[in-house]
Parts: C-alpha cells; sequence; structure tokens
C-alpha cells in the first residue's frame, strides 16, 4: 500500500485540523494518484475533509463504533480491520493521514508519495513520522518552484522500501 503525503522541512503536515498551505499542483497530484482508490484515514482527517473523497471508496478509522459516516462510507474501529478491508477491495489502497494513522500505517507500505514543501511552518501540531532514508528507494523527484498560486517551493518525491 501506499502512504501519501505532504509535509514541510521539519515533517509538519498540520495544524488545527487543518492543512499548512494551499498548493493546487499538489491537490492535482493527490487527485490523480488517488483517484478510483481506496483511501484510508484517521476521523479527524475524514472530520477536516467535510465530505467523502469522490470517486474513491473512503474508510474511516475511529474508536467511536457509532460515529456516523455517509452511507458510501466504511467505518472501521481499529487501523487492522480498516487495512484488511482496504486490501480485500484494492491491491495499492492509499493511507491518506492523518499523523496518528501514518504513525500506525508506516510499517506496511512499500511507497510513500511525499510532497516536501520547503518551508518550516511556525504554528504546527501534527506531524509525519521520521523516514528512515537508509530503508527507502528514491525512485521519482520533481521539482516545483514557487510561483502566484503556490507560496512555497516544493517537490514530489516517491519513496519504494527497499526489499
Ligand atoms: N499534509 C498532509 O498530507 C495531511 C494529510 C492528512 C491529514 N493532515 C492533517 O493531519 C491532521 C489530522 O491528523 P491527526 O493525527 O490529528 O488525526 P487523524 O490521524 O486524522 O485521526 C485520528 C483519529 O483516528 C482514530 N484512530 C486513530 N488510530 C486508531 C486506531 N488504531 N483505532 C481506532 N481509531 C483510531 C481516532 O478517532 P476517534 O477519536 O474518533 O476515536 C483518532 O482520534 C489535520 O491537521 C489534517 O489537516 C495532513
Amino acid at each position: 500500500m501506499t502512504i501519501i503525503a505532504a509535509i514541510d522541512e521539519n515533517n509538519a503536515i498540520g495544524n488545527d485540523n487543518q492543512l499548512l498551505w494551499h498548493l493546487p499542483l499538489d491537490l492535482k497530484r493527490f487527485k490523480s494518484l488517488t483517484q478510483n482508490h481506496v483511501v484510508v484515514m484517521g476521523r479527524k482527517t475524514f472530520d477536516s475533509l467535510g465530505c467523502p473523497l469522490p470517486n474513491r471508496l473512503n474508510i474511516v478509522i475511529s474508536s467511536n463504533a457509532d460515529y456516523k459516516v455517509p452511507e458510501n462510507v466504511l467505518l472501521f474501529n481499529s487501523l487492522s480491520e480498516a487495512l484488511e478491508s482496504a486490501l480485500s477491495k484494492d491491491s495499492n489502497p492509499y493511507i491518506i493521514g492523518g499523523g496518528t494513522i501514518y504513525r500506525q500505517a508506516f510499517e506496511y507500505a512499500d511507497t510513500l508519495e511525499i510532497t516536501l514543501v520547503h518551508t518550516r511552518i511556525e504554528m504546527t501540531d501534527t506531524y509525519f513520522p521520521k523516514i528512515d532514508f537508509s530503508k527507502w528507494n528514491k525512485i521519482f523527484e520533481e521539482f516545483h518552484p514557487k510561483n502566484n498560486k503556490h507560496l512555497y517551493d516544493f517537490r514530489f518525491i516517491t519513496y519504494q522500501k527497499k526489499i
């Protein structure tokens, strides 16, 4: 399975249940990579989205069995049940966050789709796990300079786990 995340140079990914930036090209890449796949996320990330991501089966993890999700969204009370369901429906499901889910799912991922945003945001409360680069091969990298629609330089990087 694949973990997809946008991180800053301190591995920060969020603050106050919000993203830290608006990068249209990153959103476009997120959409095109995850389109027609299963996406797995924590309850807080689902809350922050406000509605299910279209054209993807949304799987949400919460310890609250009574948490209400729309009809077309699957809710599981444990990571293992969520991942088992995701893998039964898609050979390459995407883990889309947030911090607690990235940490728990990290060991099961064989691919990381990272958007590295070249900044260190001041106010942050949620982080991506530290990547042990000795365990991952970089197989793709693409730099994008800041412009009038993108406040920061950023790069797309794909890592594949070494076998
Ligand atoms: N930059 C990025 O790429 C990116 C991507 C996604 C999210 N984010 C940001 O990340 C932040 C949210 O991340 P977060 O770490 O606070 O929350 P989260 O991982 O999205 O969700 C945490 C919640 O998931 C449930 N959960 C987690 N592990 C569980 C388990 N093993 N069993 C049962 N339920 C479990 C719990 O829900 P209950 O409390 O309901 O039990 C927990 O409170 C936001 O700021 C968001 O914008 C950033």
